[in-house]
């Protein structure tokens, strides 16, 4: 979809005064020392040593080494001078069966990463799950039952006592629609199951662990803002046949509206519910007052955005093609009788993932129109190229410098149609360990050597924080162009 803006290219766009820029990561693809300070084992930490389960067979064991070498990331953050830093907190470091006591020493961690923030004048920002769930918790079920939200509880308990005092702002989950689509639906993810039933299930389940969260965060910081981060596309139809839109519609049903719906209007999408209606469990878990607790008001809402979508229903592939499209050879979840497409001449991140900025913008604006006024956090967006560190020793990525001041340009433009967005987090600051995909794919704006874990500002470092530096950036013509 075109968005229509009013400015020029070459024209420096100033951001509002107090907008919050950052950097985020995950503990699992950056840590590594998984074995030690007593952390227990997470569902990746399984997954990823299953043979097949990822790319080049690799693992979060040794990662970034960021946990040994939090300093010098610390320091990195500092010389990019952003406002503040999302870091996930590894839930097994914490309890490290998921359930009973704190482990000191897993807390102790965290509270040298706050400490050392603080120190530096920068905002921590703490995801409290980003996806590695205590091994043991899977074993009885996982997300997929409901006492694993109940665990969650406890555990958000014990992290927000411990770092309450000086963390202000809280995530409780991210991207849950990945933790229990990609994780017990495509099984793409860690635990690794293919189940619609369950999947639909986790689904819910994550949801009442972040509404289970809200109130503990609150009673236990009185400054606490609180919000959760979904992943949300903008889904077009490849035509304006019926079918084509309700195919998109139904898309749109599974990423978006089952996570925004009962976050900001206490009920799921009648539509999802029917699809889901034979798929066991599924959301018959649901209990009486579930969305209540679900639905509890929020300080922010955090949105990751990659990349948009078209896709057309199934039985129209052939149409797709002769308009132009490629069609994709086959989808992760058959039960939704979609087809992608991918839109001729549009470029593409290493990931395959296309670049269109303007996805966001109306994204946003859609959100702000559907869904809530609240302030947004553009909690993760960035892109996965081919870098390589040149024989000067520089790793010049232009296409992710391209790819940020476009989407930079476009989070301004929903700023201008009057979207409350107050923030931006660029994924990612080191290159890490991209889940299903391994080493194989880099977002970071810092190169790292793997295993070496030597540290190489990319290109972009230097221009992520002249922006951040002069609050403006330079307005990419591409936007809205397609
Ligand atoms: C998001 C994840 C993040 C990272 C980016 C590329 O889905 O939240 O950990 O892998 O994608």
């Amino acid at each position: 979809m075109s968005m229509h803006s009013t400015h020029e290219g070459g024209t420096s766009l100033v951001f509002p005064p107090g907008f919050l820029w950052g950097t985020a990561t995950a503990s699992y693809q950056i840590e590594g020392a998984v074995h030690e300070d007593e952390r227990g084992t997470s569902i990746w930490d399984t997954f990823s040593h299953q043979p097949g389960a990822v790319w080049n067979g690799d693992n979060g064991d040794v990662g970034c080494d960021h946990y040994h070498r939090v300093n010098e990331d610390l320091d990195l953050l500092a010389e990019l001078d952003v406002a503040a830093y999302r870091f996930s907190i590894a839930w097994p470091r914490v309890q490290p069966t998921g359930s009973g006591p704190a482990n000191q020493k897993g807390l102790d961690f965290y509270r040298r990463l706050v400490d050392g923030l603080l120190a530096r004048d920068i905002e921590p920002t703490v995801t409290l799950y980003h996806w590695d769930l205590p091994q043991p918790l899977e074993d009885k079920g996982g997300w997929w039952v409901r006492e694993t939200a109940e665990r969650y509880a406890d555990y958000v308990d014990i992290v927000a006592r411990a770092l309450g005092s000086d963390v202000e702002r809280w995530i409780t989950l991210n991207e849950p629609w990945c933790s229990s689509w990609l994780g017990y639906g495509a099984g793409r993810h860690a635990p690794g199951i293919q189940d619609i039933g369950k999947a639909a299930a986790a689904n819910h389940h994550l949801l009442l662990a972040h509404g289970l969260a809200v109130p503990i965060l609150r009673s236990t910081i009185s400054s606490a803002k609180v919000g959760i981060t979904l992943n949300l596309g903008d889904y077009q139809p490849g035509s304006q046949h019926e079918l084509d839109i309700a195919a998109a519609h139904r898309a749109d049903g599974n990423l978006n509206r089952l996570f925004l719906e009962p976050v900001f209007h206490g009920q799921y999408p009648e539509d999802m519910l029917e699809h889901y209606r034979d798929s066991k469990p599924g959301f018959s878990v649901i209990r009486d007052g579930d969305l209540e607790i679900i639905s509890q008001p929020l300080d922010f809402l955090g949105v990751n955005y990659y990349f948009p979508s078209t896709v057309v229903d199934v039985s129209r592939a052939k149409e797709a093609r002769v308009a132009g499209y490629f069609v994709a050879p086959g989808e992760q979840f058959p039960d939704l009788r979609v087809r992608s497409l991918e839109t001729p001449g549009r470029d593409k991140t290493a990931m395959d993932w296309e670049i269109e900025a303007s996805g966001l913008t109306s994204l946003l604006i859609r959100i702000r129109e559907e869904y809530t006024t609240l302030p947004i956090y553009i909690t993760e967006n960035g892109a996965a190229f081919d870098d390589y560190v040149d024989p000067n020793g520089d790793v010049k990525d232009h296409n992710r410098v391209a790819y940020l001041q476009e989407h930079i340009s476009a989070v301004r433009d929903a700023i201008d149609a009057g979207v409350n967005v107050q923030g931006y987090f660029v994924w990612s600051l080191l290159d890490n360990f991209e889940w299903a995909l391994g080493y194989s794919r880099r977002f970071g704006i810092v190169w790292v050597d793997f295993p070496s874990g030597a540290r190489l500002k990319k290109a972009s470092f230097a221009w992520y924080r002249d922006t951040i530096q002069s609050n403006s950036v330079e307005y990419a013509t591409s936007v809205g162009s397609s």
